[in-house]
Parts: structure tokens; C-alpha cells; sequence
């Protein structure tokens, strides 16, 4: 565990110094002119707080039950592409951390580490799947990842087609050894026909992937209540409230502006996930406050991951310390707690002036 004040903070600049520049941006970037991805992490700290007071906070306890299962702490790690070339020891590395911490691990279809050595590390871990043209062609990676231990599918429904993004220092793909992605698909599989991005996802994909898979699935990638309550009539155990991390449409709301509408629109059918400029307990807290059953990680723990195991397992540490201490200060002993906690504040309080004075 790291006991230097202010080391989550400083998470982003030291994977900045420590990356090769085209790794580094390849994380940070987001689509186009990048205004979601630069808008996510700044609302959520304009979220604010009710804190209750007059109550017992000796104990806190910031665990949760996700798709049926304990976990000790309210936030997953987020599937991401490249983790490999982040870290040597990639997912194994993240797996091994968030199995010590109990958590749970969505794990990429991208990822460049056989499921089956990351189901050996003992980590409770979903499969993120991109469903391709041809549907059958994701059949062979979806019993892989049952037969290696995945306990859910992570359907990605916010990517018909991969973004453009502006890398200001060159492509990663130019240098990036291509053996460090996709290992889990079937050799030649991007040389099939049918085998690019679907771009005619509807409803009735969820129950394919839950008849296919045998397990619950998460529909990832949505913003609005609408959409929300589709997923959860065609059978989503979870929805999950993201916008890719302002890499796919530019210009998409916050995460933080759409999860309370989502979680409204639910209204507990399913369970509530989010992710999305998440980095630190307070957002956390404030995830959580606005409905959220667990929080993901993106960027944070590709961040941490710079300094492998070590730097995973003190992610972990380190916000499990500042979500407890949020929760104390909000007067909150239970997750359960946090629901009446947070709010937008308004645009305009009774006090300003209507008009300059
Ligand atoms: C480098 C990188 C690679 C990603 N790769 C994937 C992926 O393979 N599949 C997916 O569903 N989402 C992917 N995402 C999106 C994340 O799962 C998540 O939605 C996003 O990172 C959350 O925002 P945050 O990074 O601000 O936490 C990726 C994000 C990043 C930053």
C-alpha cells in the first residue's frame, strides 16, 4: 500500500512519464475533438452532497452484490485494449490485484491474455464482447470464455464502428507488436467475412448472448432511459451507464449528467453500473449517491497497471481508504446509505440574482 499523500492524483502524470508517448496517448485520447473525454472527470466532482449526521459510523462497509455475487468493494475494472503494452504482465497483472482485492474484472475481447491463464489467477472476471456482421463468428470466443471461468457477458453496444481519433504522435498500431491483442479470437478471424463490427445490434442480441453464453448479460455503452429499459425488458441483468470514456461519439453527456435518468428508468429491474472519468473516492461516492451499483475503471487502473501488480493492488488500497472515508463523512455506514446522498445542484440558487445588480 502507498502511504504518499496525494498518490491516486498523481497516478496519470507518472504513466505519462513512464509510457512510450504513443502507449500513453493511445490511453488518454478520446474521439475527435475529445470535449466528452475531457468533460468526464470534472462532472463528477460538480456533483454535490447532502452528508447525514448524528449517526454511527465506527463500521463502514462499502461492499456490494453484483450479478449475485459478494464484492468486498463497489467498483470492477473496465475491459480495456492493450494492457499488455501498458505492462508486460498485462491482465495477468490486473487479474492477480483485483482477485486480492475481490473485485471483479471485465476483461476485453481485445485482451492479449488467453482467458484462460486470467481465469487461473482466480479472479471473478466478465467477458467483454464486440458481437460481429456474423454472429456465429463470436461463438467460438464466447465458449472459450465460459469454459475459463466467465460469469458474465459485457455486451459493448456503443461501437458500430471504432471512432477516429487524432493521435497527435503517431498511431500505437505502428509499433505496437500485434501479438499483444486479440489472442482469444480463432486465427484468421479478422480475414472472414462478417467478421466486422455489427452495426445492427437490437434487443434480441441480449438474449442471444444469454442463450449462447448460459450467463447474466451487462449491456454496456448507454446514456439514456429509453434505452435502458429496452435492455432490461429483452433481459439485461445490468445496464451500464458509459460513453466509452469520450471515445466514441464525441459530444456524448457525462456519465455523470445520465446516470440518475438511468437509474430512474430501471427502477431496480436490473442492476446500475458506471464508468467514466472515475478517480477517486469522492466520484465514487457520488456514483453511488446517484444510484450506481458499482463504478468501473478505465483509464485509473490502466494508470496503475504502469506499475504492475503492485500498482493495481494499491489502486485497490487506496480508494477502498478514501471511499471509507467518504462514506464516514457523509455519515453513511452501507452503500445502502448513499441513495438519498447526492444531487446536481441547481442551476440557479434562489439567492443570485436574476439580473446583474
Ligand atoms: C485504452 C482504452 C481501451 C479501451 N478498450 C475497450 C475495449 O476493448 N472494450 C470496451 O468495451 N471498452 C473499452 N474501453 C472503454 C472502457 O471500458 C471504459 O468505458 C472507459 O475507459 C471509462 O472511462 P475512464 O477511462 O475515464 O474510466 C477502453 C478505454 C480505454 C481508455
Amino acid at each position: 500500500m502507498s502511504t504518499e499523500a496525494r498518490w491516486l492524483e498523481g497516478l496519470e502524470e507518472r504513466a505519462r512519464r513512464a509510457l512510450p508517448p504513443t502507449v500513453f496517448e493511445y490511453l488518454v485520447e478520446g474521439a475527435r475533438d475529445s470535449v466528452t473525454a475531457n468533460e468526464a472527470v470534472a462532472a463528477w466532482s460538480s456533483v454535490r452532497f447532502r452528508p447525514h449526521v448524528l449517526r454511527d459510523v465506527t463500521q463502514v462497509d462499502p461492499a456490494v452484490t453484483l450479478l449475485g455475487h459478494p464484492s468486498p468493494v463497489p467498483w470492477g475494472i473496465a475491459p480495456t485494449t492493450l494492457q499488455r503494452a501498458v505492462h508486460p504482465e498485462g491482465e495477468l497483472a490486473m487479474a492477480r490485484a483485483t482477485a486480492a482485492a475481490g473485485g471483479v474484472m471485465v476483461v476485453s475481447s481485445n485482451a492479449g491474455t488467453p482467458f484462460e491463464q486470467i481465469g487461473e489467477t482466480g479472479v471473478r472476471w466478465w467477458l467483454q464482447a464486440y458481437l460481429p456482421a456474423d454472429r456465429t463468428l463470436a461463438e467460438p470466443m464466447l465458449e472459450r470464455a465460459v469454459a475459463a471461468g466467465a460469469t458474465a457477458v459485457v455486451l459493448t453496444a456503443d461501437t458500430p464502428v471504432v471512432a477516429t481519433k487524432y493521435a497527435a504522435g503517431g498511431s500505437v498500431w505502428d509499433n505496437v507488436d500485434r501479438g499483444m491483442v486479440r489472442v482469444n479470437f480463432d486465427p484468421g478471424y479478422d480475414d472472414r467475412a462478417g467478421s466486422e463490427k455489427a452495426n445492427d445490434l437490437g434487443p434480441h442480441d441480449i438474449d442471444w448472448l444469454a442463450d449462447k453464453s448460459g450467463l447474466p448479460v451487462v449491456v454496456k455503452g448507454l446514456t439514456r432511459a429509453d434505452d435502458a429499459r429496452r435492455c432490461v425488458q429483452a433481459g439485461a441483468s445490468a445496464v451500464w451507464v458509459s460513453n466509452h470514456g469520450g471515445r466514441q461519439l464525441d459530444r456524448a453527456l457525462s456519465t455523470a449528467a445520465c446516470l440518475a435518468e438511468v437509474v430512474a428508468a430501471v427502477d431496480g429491474g436490473a442492476e446500475v453500473y458506471v464508468d467514466g472519468g472515475v478517480r477517486s473516492g469522492l466520484d465514487v461516492l457520488a456514483a453511488l449517491g446517484l444510484g450506481a451499483d458499482a463504478v468501473f475503471l478505465g483509464r485509473l487502473a490502466l494508470y496503475a497497471l504502469v506499475e504492475g501488480e503492485a500498482g493495481v493492488a494499491a489502486l485497490h488500497e487506496e480508494l477502498r481508504v478514501q471511499t471509507c472515508e467518504a462514506l464516514r463523512l457523509a455519515g453513511c455506514r452501507t452503500v445502502a446509505d448513499t441513495r438519498d446522498l447526492a444531487a446536481h445542484p441547481p442551476e440557479r440558487l434562489p439567492w443570485q440574482p436574476t439580473s446583474p445588480l
